[in-house]
């Protein structure tokens, strides 16, 4: 009999992937995903640790959850509660006296015994903890991907060695760990023959994935743009530190891996980088970019922000709105700066007052949004390849996305979600870009 399983996914896109595999190790036995948690067999919150708002929205959910696990009780059925992912692996045990209701608590490493930890809890044992990272990886025993449409997540490289000053990651995903050529190249054909058209690949470091002399993220993109069907790559998240000529010449001779880059900066002082643990100084990345768009012209980059950082004066944030403005980032993502327990930044003197983030914030996105709106007006007139990949609001209309992720809608009879068509941009809206074919 089909049980329901209802995930519920925070953070970055490596936890949507990790999600969508949780779904696959537990479709074997019975599970099928549901879009709502109220009649739900099995709820799983898959959590994020990254800054402190994130993993607080955990401990709300829950509450609600607890009022759903209690009215299905009284009805005489169970909903088993997990908490996955890296609030998991960094509290444990403390997730569980917080929440004596929660039924299972895993880290991202132990994911591939979930049928197993479901298993003893139904039989009426006492809670299951488990964030051990076990010397064997999840990925060798996970079952074969399954698609949900024309793009794909697929993890290539997880955890990091970087330790940025500011960063949780080192400690809740571990240890650099780079999955083979040989099984990342199978997981990508499986995906292509289920109708993945365009795979972007994961990793907290993505692009420090190595496997082998012969194999570096350049050799694995081209490889991976020789597959049948695959015709769009993209990659996230990279380091400017692991940024090397070989994946600069590949954007030069990759026609498949689109012109849109992902390259984190954080800051735009050089002394705040320094107290980042960056391991790069702004001259340093400007110059990255500068490469990188000589080998593809048409590349635009987009970035991570912390502002707020301890120590952070008027002067290195005005700093980092100058570098803003003079690299062009189309697209970004800031945050203020968020003391996390047990990295070294937490402990650092000088940590700024809320009102000052704030402030901080609201003046960088600012200035953020108004560069995402001019690139988004340049684009009008201009010739893209869209990947068109849900249905619109009308019959004849499709929706997809640009090579810089845009959201494009187009009226389109004739063509299909999957192809990747030619289009001319005509308008930009709020959210998205209207096209015409071309
Ligand atoms: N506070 C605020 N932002 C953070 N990030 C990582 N750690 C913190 C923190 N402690 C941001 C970085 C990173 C993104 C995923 O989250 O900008 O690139
Ligand atoms: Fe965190 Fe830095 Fe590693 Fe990114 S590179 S995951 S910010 S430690």
């Amino acid at each position: 009999m089909a049980k329901r399983l209802f995930i519920k996914t925070f953070g970055c896109q490596m936890n949507v992937y990790d999600s969508a595999r949780m779904a696959d190790v537990l479709a074997p036995f019975g599970f099928e995903r549901d879009e709502r948690p109220d009649d739900a067999d099995l709820v799983i919150l898959n959590t994020c640790h990254i800054r402190e708002k994130a993993a607080e929205k955990v401990f709300s959910e829950l509450g609600r959850l607890r009022r759903l696990k209690q009215a299905r009780a009284q009805r005489g059925e169970r909903m088993l509660l997990a908490v996955a992912g890296c609030v998991a692996q960094a509290e444990g045990e403390a997730v569980l006296r917080r929440a004596p209701f929660v039924d299972i608590v895993l880290g991202p490493q132990t994911y591939h015994r979930l049928p197993e930890m479901v298993e003893r809890v139904s039989r009426g044992g006492r809670a299951v903890l488990d964030t051990e990272f076990p010397d064997e990886p999840k990925f060798d025993f996970l079952p074969e991907a399954r698609a949900e449409g024309s793009n794909a997540f697929l993890a290539i490289q997880e955890g990091c060695d970087r330790f940025c000053s500011y960063c949780v990651v080192p400690y809740t995903r571990g240890a650099e760990y780079c999955r083979p050529a040989e099984a990342v190249l199978a997981e990508a054909r499986a995906l292509a023959t289920q109708g993945v058209r365009e795979l972007t690949l994961l990793g907290q470091n993505v692009n420090a994935w190595q496997a082998g002399p012969e194999w570096d993220l350049a050799a694995l993109l081209t490889a991976l743009a020789a597959i049948d069907g695959i015709e769009r790559l993209r990659y996230v998240t990279s380091h400017p530190r692991d940024l090397g000529e070989s994946l600069i010449a590949a954007h030069r001779d990759l026609p498949e891996l689109m012109p849109f880059l992902h390259l984190p900066v954080q800051s735009g002082s050089d002394r705040i980088l320094r107290a980042m643990n960056r391991g790069h100084d702004r001259d340093e990345y400007r110059r990255l970019a500068d490469r990188l768009r000589a080998a593809r012209p048409d590349l635009a980059l987009s970035s991570d922000f912390i502002v707020g950082f301890p120590g952070e004066t008027d002067r290195d944030f005005q700093d980092t709105l100058d570098l803003v403005a003079e690299i062009g980032f189309v697209q970004t993502y800031s945050f203020k700066y968020s003391p996390r327990p047990g990295t070294p930044a937490a402990a650092l003197p000088d940590q700024l007052p809320d009102a000052v983030k704030e402030a901080r914030l609201a003046e960088l996105q600012a200035l953020l949004h108004r560069q995402t709106e001019a690139f988004n007006q340049a684009c009008v007139g201009r010739e893209m390849a869209v990947l068109l990949d849900r249905p619109g609001k009308y019959a004849d209309q499709l929706l997809g996305r640009s090579p810089y992720m845009q959201p494009v809608h187009v009226r389109a009879p004739g063509r299909r979600i999957g192809e990747v068509v030619r289009l001319r941009i005509a308008a930009v809206h709020p959210n998205s870009l209207e096209a015409i074919p071309a």
